[in-house]
Order: C-alpha cells, then structure tokens, then sequence
C-alpha cells in the first residue's frame, strides 16, 4: 500500500516527503480554503514540483456542468502529474467517462457507496476515493466499504485503484492495508501517529541510559 498526504500545507508535504515513504498528496477546497491559499493554480504546481514522480490530486470548484468540464481540462494542463479530482455525481461521471478517454486521469472523490466506485471504474478513474472517516462518523463501516470495492476491483480486473480517504487514526491505516487498498491519503499528523510508539520511545530511553551508565 503507498502512502498520500491529505494536505495543501506546503511545510507538512516537504516534512512528509524527507521520511522517503510519501509517493502521493490529495487536496480538497476545504484543504485549500484551510491554508488561506488564493492562487490555486499556483499552490497546486509548487505541490507537483515537490514530487514529479507522484500523483498530486487537485479538486475542481466548478458548479456548473459545462464550467466543470471546463476546469477539469484546464488542471489537467496545470502539470503532468495532476491528477483531476471530481465528486462522484452524474455531471461527474460524465466528465471522467469523456476526459478519461483524452488522457486526463480523475480521482473520483466523495465516494461512499460500491455503486459509486463500480461506475466510477468503468468510466475510466484512476483512483477512486471513498470516505472511510466519514462513513464511521456516519455510525457505518467505512473500512468494510474499502473491502468491498477492492474485492469487486479484483473480481473484474479494474485497474482503478482504491485510495482509502478520510483517514482519521493509524488503526484506519493498517485496516486499509489490511484490506488491500492501493493506496491510504493520510493527515500529516496520522503520518507521525504511524511510526510513533511509545515502547520505542522508552526502549530508546532505556538504551541510552545503560549505555551511558557505563561510560566513562
Ligand atoms: C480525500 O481525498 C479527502 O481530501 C479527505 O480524505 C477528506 O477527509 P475528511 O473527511 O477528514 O475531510
């Protein structure tokens, strides 16, 4: 499983991207709006500068049917390795079923349900991103969704590749990994959560201090 950051903060995607394991990040209008970021397009090419070899998900902000075709083929130009996200509607299928034949790769966003990732992978996504925070806060299983698409993906032979989302602990983490998500989008903070441990934290304390109790 790769890990992406879920993150438009410019300073936690560096700090991510030093660690060597982050080969992703996802944005979203809220993340954006967070950072008091107004050129979008500008934030949006820094962030694919930083990791050329990544995929970089950048969300449209059109309403309108036509204007989301519009941008959608306008991020798809911001940089090569752009990936256009877009919510898991009509008027958003319709755009990835007819981009996605042009080339554009999509990351069909705000999905929670099977239906939405099955359509979304015959249309020609190449990640899907269902909510799995969202879905828990919602008193459902989130992490039993991601199972469900990733064994439907597998029953069929769709390439679309699963980015658990909303992640909000590390057990979301390795439950996605356990399920066989290519991919999980992480918080910086869930990021550190992943490799702290308190037992490493005192077992180094304990070394040190023998260690030290010994020299002279
Ligand atoms: C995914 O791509 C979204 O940006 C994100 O994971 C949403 O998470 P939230 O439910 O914590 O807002």
């Amino acid at each position: 499983m790769r890990i992406f950051l879920d993150t438009a903060n410019i300073e936690e995607i560096k700090k991510g991207l030093k660690l060597g394991v982050v080969s992703g990040v996802t944005t979203n209008p809220t993340l954006v709006a967070k950072e008091g970021i107004s050129d979008y397009k500008s934030v949006v090419q820094q962030i694919c500068a930083l990791l050329p070899e990544g995929d970089v998900s950048a969300e449209i902000t059109a309403e309108d049917p036509a204007e989301m075709l519009k941008q959608a083929r306008e991020i798809a130009k911001w940089a090569p390795n752009v990936v256009v996200k877009i919510p898991a509607t009509t008027e958003g299928l319709e755009i990835i079923s007819k981009l996605s034949k042009e080339g554009v790769r999509f990351n069909m966003t705000l999905c929670f349900s099977v239906n939405q990732a099955l359509l979304g992978a015959l249309a020609g996504a190449a990640f899907v991103s269902p909510f799995v925070g969202r879905l828990d806060d919602a008193g459902h299983d989130g992490m039993m969704l991601i199972n469900d698409i990733v064994n439907i993906y597998k029953e069929y032979g769709f390439e679309t590749r699963v980015i658990a989302a909303s992640i909000r602990h590390p057990l979301h983490c390795t439950q996605a990994a356990q399920t066989g998500a290519s991919i999980a989008t992480v918080p910086y903070k869930v990021l550190m959560q992943m490799m702290n441990h308190p037992l490493t934290d005192s077992g180094v304390a304990r070394f040190m201090a023998d260690w030290k109790s010994v020299q002279k």
